[in-house]
């Protein structure tokens, strides 16, 4: 599969992104101060192979452990690289990445480049790096063993199973605040409404960034509601923030009463569960075993909840207020297509954006009411 396939595919199944300590990103290139990724390759259909009572076999040799040498005798680029072999010979996406990652957060490090490689773990540091280790051979993504992830200028705590976020939804926050800044709107008292807040990602970034903003976020897990709540506190906007525990469908829209008022809000941003259902046994393991399926699947075609937030959109929206979703790529020529053939929505398709793989990823959509 040559490298441009690998992308389109990487970007097609929201593939699992994983940070490395590289100064520049190695898939958009850009500068980022904060924490890094690369794409994990497609296994299409492969599920973990062995799960943690398998590899807790390794280690029934005491002192050895799977390593199969002495650790108390290794520094830590000896450690690094003794880790970085066992994951590649287990087919551990990402290996070298993995394991630099967790000795650096053992050590309480963010960046493998901020540690001292000659220097040794204690004896906790090497029970705790063996623990995360084993977990990293499970497949468990490095973002839950971490229990944090930078997305934007923050850094949030993320928990299994609710979604990771993900660099293409930093560009999301990222065209937003373009559009809000090029319409005089840094400082106005903005009302923002978002569909699935997963980890609190969107909102809490927004919010940060417009400091007279408010939101509602909903979401249908409960999890995911309780970590947004977790990371706006700790982001000091929860104030700002109204997190309902919410199912967006056809009754709900109709009853609940953040909705029964209409024209209530001015934006309205959602990054939707859209993979179709014949991609959800492409997942990577990573995906497939730890993250919430509810995150992921977007039913047959994987429009269900975008056409059901497209509905919400037309309903609590102000006349000239926007709509952003994040979607899969085949999704941007469908919503028009939809909205063309709905004009009683009253929503108008304005533009599709791209991500940094050049995929048309984002759709802009404003509100007018007939005149
Ligand atoms: C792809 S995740 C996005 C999370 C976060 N906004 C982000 O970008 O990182 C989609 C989120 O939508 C939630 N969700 C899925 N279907 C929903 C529905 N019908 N109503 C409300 N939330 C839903 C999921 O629980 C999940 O947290």
């Amino acid at each position: 599969m040559n490298r441009i396939t690998q992308k389109v595919i990487n970007s097609n199944l929201r593939l699992l992104h994983i940070i490395t300590n590289l100064p520049v990103c190695t898939s958009c290139g850009s500068q980022k101060h904060h924490r890094y990724f690369h794409s994990m390759n497609v296994k299409s259909g492969t599920k973990g192979n062995f799960r943690i009572h398998d590899t807790l076999l390794h280690l029934t040799t005491p002192k050895r452990g799977i390593l199969g040498g002495s650790l108390s005798s290794s520094n830590v680029g000896c450690l690094v690289d003794r880790w970085t072999n066992v994951f590649k010979n287990r087919k551990i996406s990402e290996p070298k990445e993995s394991a630099e990652y967790i000795i650096a957060h053992v050590q309480g490090s963010k960046m493998f480049h901020e540690i001292d490689k000659s220097s040794f773990l204690t004896a906790a540091q090497h029970k705790k790096m063996e623990e995360l280790c084993l977990r990293r051979l499970d497949k468990e993504p490095i973002q839950y063993l971490l229990g944090e992830w930078d997305f934007c200028d923050m850094t949030l705590d993320v928990r299994q199973p609710v979604f990771i976020p993900r660099p293409e939804t930093e560009e999301l926050v990222e065209l937003i605040q373009q559009y809000l800044k090029t319409r005089g709107l840094e400082n106005s008292a903005l009302t923002i409404l978002e569909v699935g807040c997963g980890s609190g990602a969107i909102a809490i970034a927004l919010l940060k960034r417009f400091q007279k903003a408010t939101c509602t976020s909903i979401d249908r897990s409960i999890d995911a509601c309780e970590l947004t709540t977790h990371n706006a506190v700790k982001q000091k906007v929860k104030d700002r923030l109204n997190v309902v525990h919410l199912e967006l469908n056809k009754d709900t829209v109709e009853v609940h009463p953040e909705f029964t008022c209409t024209e209530r809000y001015q934006l309205l941003v959602s990054n939707p569960p859209y993979i179709p259902t014949k991609d959800m046994t492409k997942l990577q393991p990573e995906i497939d075993l730890f993250e919430d399926p509810c995150a992921l699947h977007g039913g047959l075609d994987g429009l269900d909840t975008i056409i059901r937030t497209l509905h919400i959109a037309s309903k609590v929206l102000q006349d000239k207020g926007f709509l952003w979703l994040e979607v899969d790529s085949t999704h941007p020529a469908k919503v028009q297509r939809l909205l063309q053939d709905n004009k009683e929505l009253n929503l108008h398709y304005v533009q599709t954006y791209q991500d940094f793989n050049k995929l048309e990823r984002f759709c802009q959509i404003q509100k007018h009411l007939p005149v």
